[in-house]
């Protein structure tokens, strides 16, 4: 995609289309001034006829107007005057962005960046506007056999500024924009592809090939043997009952000086049967998606590296497979983590935990200012906070806040939840130093506890996006969350924001 910026006359401009904004009330954006005038007032014309709508996310594509040299005139509306804010905003864009990809065009000029959003500089306009057209070309068209449903012929986005001094923040939000929809798309990617095809060994490869050509980062993969000597019981608990080997995966990016990296680490069940504890029958097929935290890191690294942020960031996949067999792991079994600590797994499909304590406690070895880990990790954290917000436990609440702030900026929602001793009681065992469940309440909040009991001394957050990562029913397919929380945080964290 190329990407431009300019001041001129969307009405001058000979281009594919444009996306203009009506508000409800007969009034104009002022992103739809220049095309009503020249046009001899049609807009409005059109507005008072009812063939253009203003309602909140509803587009007109209007064709041969005259006076206008572009062939397509992208009518959204925006909806109440008095209040256009960074959500309705993406809303709009997002409308617009749906009804370009059902035509041939080629270039399209967005006007709508010329509004008065809500606390939004030139800056995020452009970038919100870039990252929700590309958001919306996204197909997953892979595995489709045959003739592919055809791409948008899409491949020019122009950004209109009020002025040549916005030029610079409105490039720099384009590029951002750039880089975190690339990003987004490697973690859907990932997400959607099938467990037989995305499999532990195939989510190592895709991350060294990630780091292929870039000096700045690297790829180590630790097999199993490497794990067993480093004394990762509780991990290889989890792919005991599988033929698929374990990964762990470790990327290496070093924009920054000498300081201390973050760490980011992914839950990467490349299928998650539930093991012994076998999961029931109706949508097990979703369970593919149980690799969204691995995806979720792996596409923040695409994109930090593609922004070259001057930062330092490490990220872990632990990538397995949670299956039942006779050699997996049983209910009453206890494992040794390699923090030393014994586990009891009274439920084999608490599995994500098991594998990230460890790649946990591994992290300690990057000397981190913060460790992230992200993974679609209960059932609970969606009956809590449904498909809209991540949940987020920290042991640190500037981190907490931090996270959550750069999820509001970002448009990626997130919301804190506890943790705490109370009801990190539940995970007491008569047999081993834990048990790998609590009791029937705040099951999200005692699966963070867990891994609270890893991170000790370290400053740490976890996510859990088992609500955010993908959406089922008709639209079922990963989302790319929290790719944009995670790249808003680093670009924030490394002062990269204008
Ligand atoms: N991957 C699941 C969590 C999950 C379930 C995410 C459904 C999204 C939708 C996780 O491994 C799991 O099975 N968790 C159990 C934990 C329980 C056994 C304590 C759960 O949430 O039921
Ligand atoms: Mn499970
Ligand atoms: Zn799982």
């Amino acid at each position: 995609m190329e990407y431009f910026t300019t001041t001129s006359k969307p009405s001058r401009r000979a281009i594919d289309c444009v996306v203009i904004g009506v508000f409800n009330r007969n009034q104009l954006g002022n992103s739809a001034v220049d095309i009503d005038s020249a046009s001899g007032g049609e807009i409005r014309r059109l507005i008072k006829s009812g063939d253009i709508s203003s309602k909140l996310g509803d587009c007109s594509m209007l064709t041969g107007l005259a006076g206008v040299k572009a062939n397509r005139i992208a009518v959204v509306g925006l909806g109440k005057k008095s209040k256009l804010n960074a959500r309705d905003f993406r809303k709009a864009v997002a409308a617009a962005a749906a009804a370009i990809t059902k035509t041939r065009a080629r270039q399209v000029l967005n006007c709508l960046t010329l509004e008065d959003v809500d606390g939004a500089s030139p800056y995020y306009l452009a970038r919100h506007s870039v990252q929700v057209i590309n958001e919306a070309l996204y197909r997953f068209t892979r595995m489709k056999s045959g003739r592919k449903p055809r791409a948008s012929a899409l491949s020019k986005i122009g950004l209109s500024i009020a002025k040549r001094g916005d030029a610079l923040q409105a490039a720099r939000g384009a590029e951002h924009g750039d880089a975190i929809a690339a990003g987004v798309s490697v973690a859907r990617e990932l997400g959607n592809l099938p467990a037989n095809v995305c499999t532990p060994s195939y989510l190592a490869r895709e991350a060294t090939k990630l780091a292929k050509g870039n000096g700045k980062l690297t790829t180590r993969i630790v097999n199993e043997p490497e794990m067993k000597r480093l004394g990762m019981g509780s991990l290889l608990s989890v792919t005991a009952g599988t033929d698929e080997p374990a990964k762990l995966i470790v990327m290496q990016y070093k924009g920054g000086a000498s300081e201390k990296p973050v760490v980011l680490v992914g839950k990467g069940v490349t299928f998650d049967s539930g093991g012994i504890s076998l999961k029931p029958g109706p949508a097990m097929d979703e369970m593919k998606f149980d690799m969204c935290g691995a995806a979720g890191v792996i596409g923040t690294m695409a994109a930090v590296a593609r922004m070259k942020l001057p930062i330092n960031l490490v990220v872990i996949v632990p990538a397995v497979e949670n299956l039942p067999s006779g050699n997996a792991t049983k209910p009453g079994d206890i494992v040794k983590s390699m923090s030393g600590q014994t586990i009891e797994v009274l439920n084999t499909d608490a599995e994500g935990r098991l594998i990230l304590c460890d790649a946990l406690t591994y992290s300690k070895r990057f000397k981190p200012a913060i460790v992230v880990d992200v993974a679609t990790l209960t059932g609970a954290c969606v009956v809590a906070l449904g498909a809209h917000r991540t949940g987020v436990m920290s042991n640190n609440d500037d981190l907490r806040n931090e996270l959550v702030a750069a999820g509001e900026k970002a448009e990626d929602l997130a919301w804190p939840l506890p943790l705490g001793d109370e009801y990190a009681e539940q995970l007491k065992s008569n047999f081993a130093d834990m048990a790998n469940i609590g009791g029937p309440g705040g099951g999200a909040v005692t699966a963070g506890c867990f891994l609270g009991k890893f991170t000790e001394g370290m400053t740490w957050a976890h996510m859990d996006i088992a609500g955010t990562a993908w959406k089922s029913g008709v639209k079922k397919g990963a989302t790319g969350r929290p790719v944009p929380l995670l790249s808003e945080m680093l670009l924030a964290r490394c002062g990269a924001l204008p």
